[in-house]
């Protein structure tokens, strides 16, 4: 199993007031699996993704990540879990805007402590792998907002994740730019990728294999359990 929670709670505290965030959550998402994340507004979403990608910690519970426990880890263990098992891409691209694609894409292989000329060739595949082989020497500002958002893709997945986290990826695209991204997220699960994407719209979420709903700090419901139930 790649992901395995049990019993995952997320309090945020502020000041005097306490924010149950996610109430007791169980999930288990195995290699090559492309699920969505879906629910209203405050469900817990953004901070399950949070937890699943070893941003944050879980205040309860226990979170195994390709079989290690992440659960209590040091931030310092953390931000290395995190740069070889996780690629995030966020709904505002989070580029560097002086940067040039193959710059930004080489970033995380910088922290990954590779040598300049593995990093150029591993950031070139990765750009290629997005369709962008033509915009290596282009900065953000000089390319459509889906092609940041390709590049954002590359800059994802240029570490070989065991993961590749979304949030609202297409959130800030037209529909048409938004389904190409959608398009491209396909081709990867195709090849194998491990894909968990969070978004508000139901359009979005049916292109992922599985779906599950946060309501409350709590799973709503999940297709891989109804399939259980139902056989
Ligand atoms: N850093 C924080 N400090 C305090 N409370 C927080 C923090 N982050 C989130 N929350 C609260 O936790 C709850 C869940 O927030 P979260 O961002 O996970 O929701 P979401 O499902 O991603 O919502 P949206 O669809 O609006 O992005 C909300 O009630 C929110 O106000
Ligand atoms: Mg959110």
């Amino acid at each position: 199993m790649l992901i395995e929670m049990r019993g995952i709670e997320k309090v945020y505290k502020l000041g005097s007031e306490r924010v149950n965030a996610l109430r007791g959550i169980d999930l288990d998402v195995s290699e090559g699996e492309y699920v969505a994340l879906t629910g209203p507004s405050g469900s817990g979403k953004s901070t399950l993704m949070h937890l699943i990608g070893c941003l944050d910690s879980p205040t309860a519970g226990r979170y195994l990540l390709a079989g290690s426990d992440v659960s209590s880890m040091s931030d310092a263990a953390l931000a290395r879990v995190r740069n070889r098992q996780i690629g995030f891409v966020f709904q505002t691209f989070n580029l560097l805007p002086r940067a040039t694609a193959l710059h930004n894409v080489e970033i995380p292989l910088i922290y990954g402590g590779f040598g300049t000329r593995e990093r150029r060739r591993r950031a070139t595949a990765a750009l290629e792998r997005v369709g962008l082989a033509d915009r290596m020497k282009h900065q953000p500002n000089q390319m459509s907002g889906g092609q940041r958002q390709r590049v954002a893709v590359a800059r994802a997945l240029v570490t070989d994740p065991s993961i590749l986290l979304a949030d609202e990826p297409t959130g800030n695209l037209d529909t048409a730019t938004g389904n190409s991204i959608l398009e491209l997220f396909a081709q990867l699960h195709a090849s194998g990728q491990t894909i968990v994407l969070v978004t508000h719209e139901a359009d979005v979420a049916a292109h992922a294999r599985r779906h599950i709903v946060l309501r409350d700090g709590k799973i709503e419901s999940d297709d891989a359990n109804k399939k259980e139930s139902a056989g």
